[in-house]
């Protein structure tokens, strides 16, 4: 069941985008089996490249405090669009090194909403088990 409550912190996060270049706003929210939470959004950069993703500053917020894939219980990526955001290949990458391959990913947009793991979102990954 998607936890409602992670996707409304992710909404609220969504707000704090800095998203001058596409105007395309995302927001993220990390639960960990704690109860704590770890918030995200888009950072974008004049050099295109550099912008950060919602869930990857989501993530990386949470590692920095020490926070690993064991600890986490979900993560919520939401946006704005018509569409239902699917993290980008980039992200992709950095999930599936960070998150342990079931934990529940919430997608949602403000009309509809769908649960994943990075299993699903990137098959065949290459990940530390092939070095
Ligand atoms: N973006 C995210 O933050 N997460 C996604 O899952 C898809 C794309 C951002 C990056 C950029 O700031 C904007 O959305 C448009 O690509």
């Amino acid at each position: 069941m998607i936890d409602q409550k992670l996707v409304e912190r992710a909404f609220k996060n969504l707000e704090n985008a800095y998203a001058p270049y596409s105007r395309y706003r995302v927001g993220a929210c990390l639960e960990t089996v704690n109860g704590d939470f770890y918030d995200g959004a888009n950072i974008e950069n004049a050099s295109f490249g550099l912008t950060n993703c919602a869930e990857r500053s989501a993530v990386f917020a949470a590692y920095s405090k020490g926070v690993r894939k064991e600890d986490i219980k979900a993560l919520a990526i939401v946006c704005e669009g018509n569409t239902i955001a699917a993290p980008c290949g980039a992200c992709r990458q950095v999930l599936v090194e960070l998150l342990k391959k079931d934990t529940p990913i919430y997608l949602a947009n403000r009309t509809s909403q769908l649960e994943t793991t990075i299993e699903q979102l990137l098959p065949m990954s290459f990940t530390q088990e092939d070095l």
